[in-house]
Formats: C-alpha cells, sequence, structure tokens
C-alpha cells in the first residue's frame, strides 16, 4: 500500500507524497520509446515507400533434424556487420515461438525471462516439416492441415496464416528493430565515414529509420534522477498486427476497458501507449493506460472467426501501441527497453485452445486452498492482538461469516517484517491460535525491503550471505527508502537467496538460522510493495542500472521481480509442513506465470463509484491475461464510501475470484458490522451468499487449475461468435456454472439492463423472473433494488450450494447442498460439483469427489425429466486434478467416504411447464411443492414455475436418479 496524507509518513518520505502522473513517465519521457514512436511516425510518414532493413540471409538456414526448429542469420542493411541469429519453432501444440537476438555482439542482451514464466522447456513438434523456398520458409500443420506459418526473407516478416488468412503478422509494418550494442567512445568514429560509396550511403541513410540525433543513448535524466545506462541502447521495437481481428484484449494490468481501446492513429482514444513497467501507483487513474503493479505481456485478439494471442517475453519495461486501421483489424507496435526478441505466437483457434495454449508454457493456476475463497477482512491496521481478537467477537456476535483477519505493516517492529511489535502483539502465537479456532486464517503482510540495521536478523543473515541488490557500481548493497526507512532489497535472481528464503518461514527452531518461531502453520503471507516499490528511487521504484544476480542490470529484469518473491514465499508457505499443505500467497507485483503462485489484488484503488467499475475490469482483464485469483479491495482503499457504496462493494466484492475488504489507515473503520440498519443486514445476506456459493467457486477454481480457462469469462470467451458482445466488460460469467453477474457499479441503481447474448431462457436467481434472449443477442431490464445483484441462472445449468449460515468455512465442511436446476428451452440442464479437502495436496492421489448432474428428458419425445447424479471423477480421471495424470479414480477413496453421509437436502427445479404428475427416486414418491409460475404479459416475460423437492435423502457421492413425471 502507499500512503497518503499521513503526517506519521511526511516526516520519512517526503518527495513522494501528493503525486500522482508527474511522478511516473509518459512515451515522450522515455528516451526509448521516444525512439520506438519516433520510427513508427517515419514509417507512416514513408507510407508504402518504407522497407524493413532486416532480413533472412536464405543460405544459412539450418533446419533440425525431424523437428519443427530452424535458425538462419539476420541482417540489418543499415549495419552490415551487425549479426543477429534467428530461431523459429513449431511446438507440438501449434504455438510458434520466434526468438532473434544479437549475434557475437559486444555485450549479451538478456534472454532470461521465459525461463522465469515458462513451466517447462516446450516440446516442438516431429511432426510439422519446414519447406525452403526461393522467398521464405513455411510449414503447414493443424488437423485440418489449415494452418501455415511463413517466415518470408526479405524483409523479415513472420506470418500465421489460418484457412488462408492473416492471423498474426509480425513485422508486417516494418517497425523491428533490436538496437545493437556499440561501445560508447567509439560511437561518434564508429561511422566509418569515406571508407566507400556503398558504406556512406548505408551511414547516410540510417536517419530514415532511426532518426537523426542518438537520443539518450548513454544517459537519461527524469526528475532529479539520472540513470546511467552503461550498456547503451539495446532497445527493441516490433509492430504485431492482427490483420483479421477487431477486438484485442490482456496485457494487464491497466485500469482500462477490457476491448483496449486505441493509442495512436485517428480518434486514438488514449494519447500514451499501454505502459507495462510494474510500479506502486498512488492513487492511480480508473481510465488510464499507465503502468500499474504487475504485468502480463499477453494480447488476445479475437473476431467472430478465430482467437489467436501473442505472448511476448520480455522482462524490460515495454510500450504498446494499439490501432484500428478498420474496425476488423488491429496493429500493435511493441517497444521494450532490453531483452531480446522472444515472442509465442498462439494460433487458437477458440478461446478456449488460447487458454489451454497459454497454461502449457506458463502453467496452469494453482487449486487455492477452500477457505482461501472465503471472506477475507483486512485494514491498515488492526493494532493490536486484541483488537483482532475483537474484530473476530464483533464478527460472531453479528453472525457474519468470514474466514481470515489479515495484519498490515504496523505488526511489525520499526517495520522489521516476521519481528512482532510486542508492546501491541504480545502474545502473537495465542492471538493466531484464537482466531484459528474455527478452522479460521490469519495473513501477515511480508515485503521484500529489509531494514538496514544490526538487531534485524533477517537483514543480517542476508547481509552476510551476500544476497541484496547492488547499486550501479555492481559492489556496494543497493540502499533506498520503504517503509521500514533505510532498507535494502533481497535479489531473489540469486539462487543463494531461495532456501535461505525458505528457512525463515519455518514455524519450529532451524539450529542457529533464524525462523519464524512466532507464527503457526494456519499463517498465510500477504507480499506488497514488490514492484519493488522504493520512495525515494525513480518512478517510486528501483534505479534501473542497480545490479542483481549475474550482472544484470535492474532494467533487464523489472517487471519479473516481483514475481520471484511470490514464488519464494509460496515456496515457502507450502513446505513449512511435510507433508506441504496449499500455500496462499497474496501479491501485488506479478508477471506471467504468477498464476501458479497465488492470488493478486488491484492494489490501492479509490473508494469511488468509478474505481468499483475499473475494477471489475481489471479483474475480467487479469483472467483473460490467465491469472484468475484477483480482486479489488472492497470498500476502496483510500476514502470513506458511504452505506449504500459499501453495500455495492461487496456485492462486487462476492463475484471476485478473490474477496477481501481493505482500507486505509486514515480511513474510518467500516467493518460491515459497524453500519446500521438496514445496510448491515443486507451485508450479512451478501456475505452469506458468498458462502452459498463457495461450492461453485471451488468447481470454477478446479476448471481453470487444469483447463486454464478463466474462473470470471468475459462475453468474447463465452460466446466467441456474437459480435454484439465482444466490447461487453461490465457483466460475465462465473466459470461454467452458467452463472450471469452484472454487478451495480453506481449510485441509485433500481434497475439496469443485462445483455443476453443467444436464443434461451435466463432465470433470475432470488425472484425467478424468466428473461429471454434472441439469437442476435437482447438486452433485458433487471431489477437491481440495493439489496440485489443482478444474477441470472442460464436455461441449461445446475448450480450446486450450500445454504445454512455458518461463521466460517471449515464448518460447512459436512453441510448439506441444494442443486438448483434451471431448464434449457429443451428441457435439458447440467452441471458440476468438485469437492476435495481443500488444503493438502491428497487430490492428486485420488482423494476427492467429482460429480455431473444432469437433467433430461426420459425419452425423446416424452415430457417426463430425469435427474441423475453420475461420477465425472471415473469417467475422465485424467482430466480431474492439476499437476497430474491419475489414471484410475477409485470412488471409496478416504475423502469420498469421509462425504458418504452429506446429503443432497433440496433439489430446486426452474422452469418445469407443468405441476407433475409424481416425483420419484426408484418407485417412492418424494416429497415436492410445486409453485406455479407466472406467464408473460407486455409488462414483465414473466416468472419461472418452481418445483421444490425435499430432502431426497441422496448422498453427494453416490449416483441417483429421480424422475419428474409430468
Ligand atoms: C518458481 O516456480 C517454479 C514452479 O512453478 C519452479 O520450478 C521454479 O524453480 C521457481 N523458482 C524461481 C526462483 O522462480
Amino acid at each position: 500500500m502507499r500512503a497518503f496524507c499521513s503526517l506519521l509518513l511526511l516526516a520519512a518520505v517526503p518527495a513522494v507524497l501528493a503525486v500522482k502522473t508527474q511522478d511516473f513517465k509518459t512515451c515522450s519521457q522515455s528516451a526509448f520509446c521516444r525512439r520506438g514512436r519516433g520510427l513508427s511516425a517515419r514509417a507512416q510518414e514513408a507510407s508504402s515507400s518504407w522497407v524493413s532493413p532486416y532480413s533472412v540471409d536464405a543460405s544459412t538456414i539450418s533446419i533440425a533434424p525431424n523437428l519443427a526448429s530452424f535458425t538462419a542469420a539476420v541482417k540489418s542493411s543499415l549495419y552490415p556487420d551487425i549479426k543477429f541469429g534467428l530461431d523459429v519453432r513449431i511446438h507440438d501444440d501449434g504455438v510458434v515461438r520466434v526468438r532473434m537476438d544479437e549475434v557475437d555482439g559486444l555485450r549479451k542482451r538478456y534472454d532470461g525471462a521465459a525461463s522465469w514464466a515458462l513451466v517447462a522447456e516446450p516440446e516442438l513438434s516431429s511432426k510439422i516439416r519446414w519447406s525452403v523456398g526461393k522467398a521464405d520458409v513455411r510449414a503447414k500443420y493443424g488437423d485440418k492441415k489449415d494452418v501455415e506459418v511463413v517466415v518470408a526473407f526479405n524483409p523479415l516478416r513472420v506470418t500465421l496464416l489460418q484457412g488462408g488468412k492473416e492471423q498474426v503478422v509480425l513485422n508486417g509494418k516494418g517497425l523491428l528493430h533490436m538496437e545493437h550494442f556499440r561501445a560508447k567512445e567509439n560511437s561518434p568514429k564508429e561511422e566509418p565515414a569515406g571508407e566507400s560509396e556503398q558504406v556512406v550511403m548505408q551511414v547516410n541513410n540510417r536517419a530514415w529509420f532511426e532518426g537523426d540525433s542518438e537520443d539518450e543513448y548513454w544517459e537519461e535524466k527524469f526528475g532529479s534522477w539520472t540513470d546511467s545506462k552503461p550498456k547503451g541502447p539495446e532497445s527493441l521495437s516490433l509492430d504485431i498486427s492482427f490483420p483479421n481481428h477487431g477486438h484485442v484484449y490482456g496485457i494487464p494490468q491497466h485500469a482500462t476497458r477490457l476491448s483496449l481501446p486505441t493509442t495512436t492513429g485517428e480518434n486514438a482514444y488514449y494519447s500514451e501507449p499501454y505502459r507495462l513497467y510494474n510500479a506502486d501507483v498512488f492513487e492511480y487513474l480508473a481510465d488510464s493506460p499507465m503502468s500499474l503493479y504487475g504485468s502480463i505481456p499477453v494480447m488476445h485478439a479475437h473476431s467472430a472467426g478465430s482467437t489467436v494471442a501473442i505472448f511476448n517475453a520480455v522482462g524490460s519495461e515495454t510500450w504498446i501501441d494499439v490501432a484500428h486501421p478498420s474496425p476488423k483489424s488491429t496493429e500493435t507496435h511493441w517497444i521494450s527497453e532490453s531483452g531480446i526478441l522472444d515472442v509465442f505466437i498462439m494460433p487458437g483457434p477458440t478461446p478456449a485452445d488460447i487458454f489451454a495454449q497459454y497454461t502449457r508454457l506458463t502453467g496452469t493456476p494453482a487449486l487455492p486452498a477452500h477457505w482461501a475463497l472465503g471472506y477475507h477482512q483486512c485494514r491498515w491496521n488492526y493494532i493490536s492482538s486484541n483488537d483482532v481478537r475483537d474484530v473476530q467477537k464483533r464478527f460472531d456476535m453479528e453472525d457474519m461469516p468470514v474466514d481470515v483477519f489479515w495484519l498490515d505493516i504496523e505488526y511489525a517492529e520499526e517495520h522489521k517484517y516476521f519481528i512482532w511489535d510486542k508492546k501491541n502483539f504480545p502474545d502473537p502465537v495465542d492471538m493466531m491460535h484464537d482466531v484459528e479456532d474455527i478452522g479460521r486464517k490469519m495473513v501477515v503482510i511480508i515485503d521484500p525491503h529489509l531494514k538496514r540495521t544490526d538487531n534485524y536478523p533477517v537483514y543480517q543473515e542476508a547481509n552476510e550471505r551476500g544476497l541484496l541488490v547492488k547499486s550501479a557500481d555492481g559492489e556496494k548493497d543497493y540502499e533506498g527508502w520503504c517503509w521500514s526507512g533505510s532498507s535494502a532489497w533481497i535479489d531473489f535472481f540469486n539462487p543463494n537467496s531461495w532456501d535461505w528464503w525458505k528457512t525463515l518461514f519455518k514455524t519450529l527452531p532451524q539450529g542457529d538460522r533464524w525462523s519464524w518461531t512466532d507464527s503457526t502453520i494456519d499463517t498465510y503471507i500477504w507480499n506488497d510493495m514488490n514492484e519493488p516499490s522504493v520512495f525515494n528511487g525513480p518512478e517510486i521504484s528501483m534505479p534501473r542500472d542497480n545490479v542483481h544476480h549475474g550482472g544484470w542490470e535492474h532494467r533487464d529484469i523489472h517487471n519479473i521481480n516481483g514475481m520471484l518473491l511470490h514464488n519464494l514465499t509460496s515456496q515457502a508457505v507450502m513446505t513449512r509442513t511435510d507433508p506441504p499443505r496449499r500455500p496462499f500467497v497474496l501479491t501485488r507485483s506479478f508477471y506471467a506465470g504468477s498464476q501458479r503462485f497465488g492470488a493478486m489484488w488491484t492494489g490501492d484503488n479509490l473508494g469511488t463509484w468509478e474505481h468499483m467499475a475499473a475494477g471489475v475490469r481489471m479483474v475480467l482483464a487479469n483472467n483473460i491475461g490467465g491469472f484468475s485469483f484477483a480482486g479489488s479491495d472492497v470498500g476502496g482503499f483510500f476514502g470513506n464510501p458511504d452505506s449504500e457504496m459499501l453495500v455495492r462493494w461487496y456485492q462486487v466484492g462476492i463475484f471476485s475470484p478473490f474477496f477481501r475488504a481493505h482500507a486505509h489507515i486514515d480511513t474510518k473503520r467500516r467493518e460491515p458490522y459497524l453500519l446500521d440498519e438496514p445496510y448491515k443486514s443486507i451485508i450479512r445476506n451478501v456475505l452469506r451468499m458468498r458462502y452459498s456459493m463457495l461450492p461453485v467457486w471451488y468447481t470454477a477454481f478446479r476448471e481453470t487449475s487444469v483447463t486454464g480457462l478463466p474462473v470470471l469469462r468475459p462475453h468474447y470467451v463465452a460466446f466467441p461468435h456474437d459480435e454484439a458482445g465482444f466490447a461487453i466488460d461490465d457483466q460475465f460469467f462465473v466459470g461454467s456454472s452458467g452463472l450471469l453477474v452484472k454487478p451495480i457499479v453506481e449510485k441509485g441503481a433500481t434497475h439496469t439492463t443485462v445483455y443476453l447474448p443467444e436464443d434461451q431462457v435466463y432465470y433470475d436467481y432470488f425472484t425467478h423472473d424468466v428473461h429471454r434472449g434472441a439469437s442476435k443477442g437482447k438486452s433485458v431490464t433487471i431489477q437491481a433494488d440495493l439489496h440485489k445483484t443482478p444474477l441470472l441462472i442460464r436455461g441449461g445449468s445446475i448450480v450446486p450450494t450450500r445454504e445454512r449460515p455458518r461463521r466460517s468455512s471449515p464448518l460447512m465442511k459436512y453441510d448439506p447442498f441444494t442443486l438448483r436446476i434451471a431448464l434449457s428451452n429443451q428441457d435439458v440442464a447440467h452441471g458440476e460439483l468438485y469437492l476435495d479437502d481443500g488444503e493438502t495436496y491428497s487430490h492428486r492421489d485420488g482423494h476427492f469427489v467429482w460429480r455431473e448432474f444432469i437433467a433430461e428428458k426420459t425419452e425423446k419425445k416424452s415430457k417426463a425429466v430425469r435427474i441423475s447424479s453420475r461420477n465425472l471423477a471415473a469417467q475422465k480421471p485424467g482430466e480431474a486434478v492439476d499437476g497430474v495424470a491419475l489414471t484410475k479414480y477409485d470412488g471409496s477413496n478416504d475423502f469420498a467416504k469421509s462425504m458418504a453421509d452429506v446429503r443432497v437436502e433440496r433439489v430446486v427445479i426452474f422452469g418445469a411447464a407443468t405441476k407433475p404428475a409424481s416425483v420419484k427416486m426408484g418407485d417412492s414418491e418424494l416429497q415436492w411443492e410445486y409453485t406455479q409460475g407466472v406467464a408473460a404479459s407486455d409488462k414483465r416475460e414473466g416468472m419461472a414455475s418452481v418445483l421444490v423437492i425435499k430432502d431426497p435423502g441422496v448422498s453427494i457421492t453416490s449416483d441417483w436418479e429421480i424422475v419428474v413425471q409430468a
């Protein structure tokens, strides 16, 4: 978090308060971005006479025997003496990886970004063959042989086609430019003027491409900071076009619309490019392409015909321009400060294919602990152990469910993380045990900056072991300001830091090594400030010329930095116990691959309606970036939202994968029990709603942990052919559950419109009102009084819930289930439920329950409906759980046995047209109640008939069948 106007902090951190955009660079304040945009402007001007100087030397093509990979030399006509190497590979799932690097250069470009993001080196296809022609190398593949990759020689151009249509084109606009390393002192003399006429021509001709000045090649100033840039210019410019795709999505994190607005061209929506440079942006804007805390350089391009995507594996600062030369095509321009070219092209062709392809590259999202999907109560700060106990008591007195209490930085003596301030927290372990009493947990903050002081064992050990990030000289430890005053930063790029960091979290003594014996195995972790945030650094971060392990500059790895802390902390928490238990670690900074390590939130938002709406879009964008476990601070970090806003914010929160309330130290307390009626009771019900739906969330998380399909799905993902839905980002589906949510993010709303993308019936979850979509899409009006979030169940879905109010989710472990069956237009429905112990990895050994519920006609022409439960785990064991290939599922596993007594206590069927003649299981009639619906009128589309089957006496783990006879 960042402070504002707190006197306490003004004293310590003079320069950084009351700041906004001026603290952060615009493109024109960044030399390499300026050069990149300059290049693009010259290309625009030159129009059709512009030709990329880069070409493939066809004589050097070397094709790997029996693998779909080749290398070749690349030259720039501007610098005939500089050598580049191209390496193109096709993976066995059809993903194309294009790499280019300078060969035998003066220095090495950073090439490690992908290695931190990828789970493994991808397998190359052994079936696809490259064929070398006069002007290009090409390969055809895919089930229908309709995918083709063409690498053209002169100029160098990489095209992915599908069905003969261009999907992705690299360097089609000729903006590829890899600035080669050069020597500073020689740089004026480097021009070999007068050597030969041809060379002179070339040299003089460089200006058309590179511009006529060496724009801040060797030093760059921003505010009072000077970046020494010892390696000189090494930026990378690349245009990536999607000639047949009118929408692009992704590249989180930005507070912007899901379908990314343009940044160049006529009618550009923003004048700045999207920026990826992880930063602690104080009071960020709710509509801006500015950088925020994390970066996932993944972009989807979508049209009704196909979806493709690219992952640009670069760890340095990157700016991205987006333009739509026509409504149905997109051009993007990526400008990075350093690093090799390493781009993965995902051919799709569906959104689901893209998620699978991306997940194979960067890993499946971790299946979270079940409790982590409950409600998290945080504040900067709960000030003492008795404060924590008191807050817990108030929740219990008000019968409001909550799973986790959080401690922000003030628990730590002088902000020395791990070290309790014993004045206010004299008994941390007792306090934690009090919280853990009914299965609740605590989350405590651990930041990556270490107070530089002798009486802090964590700093001392890191210092002694040489694990700290170095200043520009590469010798001295870097020193900057953060919460703890003068601080040093652990260099997680140093492998020696890894085991050391993990040992710190052990709750038992570790010999002469320090470890956190003042904690428990139910204490989980929050990693904040890991961009890293440095109060007195350039752009509130580390100088780019700081030096990390291996001699790499901070600029090379900046956007990856935060992910390493998250990774190591998550491993540390997981391996505190033997056998390991699922970790929970929240991070603010992230990169591609961070989904493997835990949850993220959208940082320090404002308590405004605008920010509430922005949070919904940002969480959706994060889901697109493969990182579903996301949420924004409920209530807003800054400010004092009124009761109405707070209610709406809780309604947003319960439909976020990660659900936490948090508030700045200067805000008034706003725990939900403090509200007046009716707000307090409304929020109690809202919290209970989240808890009742934990089975839905957990089941959606199982799916994403296997397939990568996001937990929150925007329209273009759920209905990829429905053009009218492509720009929609204020309503979404929850997993495959069929629940469609449109959170209210404005004051005084009583109604809202919801877009229905298909000719299908949707039921209001609360009122059972019927809404019918149309094949070309249709908007309907939904009631949205303060107590009600617009929530629809799509006809054809079965939604499992647990509706006994409890104080925490572990108390619900053996609670019975309700099944809500929303019959479709065709009188069918289906749904899923996944359960395991929610805490360990025993599910990987087959200890889980995975059911499918089906409603269908007993026979084609019959009006009778059969409802059944069957074991999905036995049908598709291999697809059941993350990480492991189970071949066989044993229905009598320990977990399933422990759940055998858990019943389905109610089955509720929406849309049964007539009162049943009987409802039977086998030969016995069940207890049921039928409420006739209301037929459609001019005013209303009617209300569904509802059939409630009471306590059918079946176990959630067994097969059963109920027949509803019309
Ligand atoms: C990060 O996580 C992966 C597991 O997902 C692991 O293989 C890798 O070595 C980890 N370590 C670092 C330092 O990133």
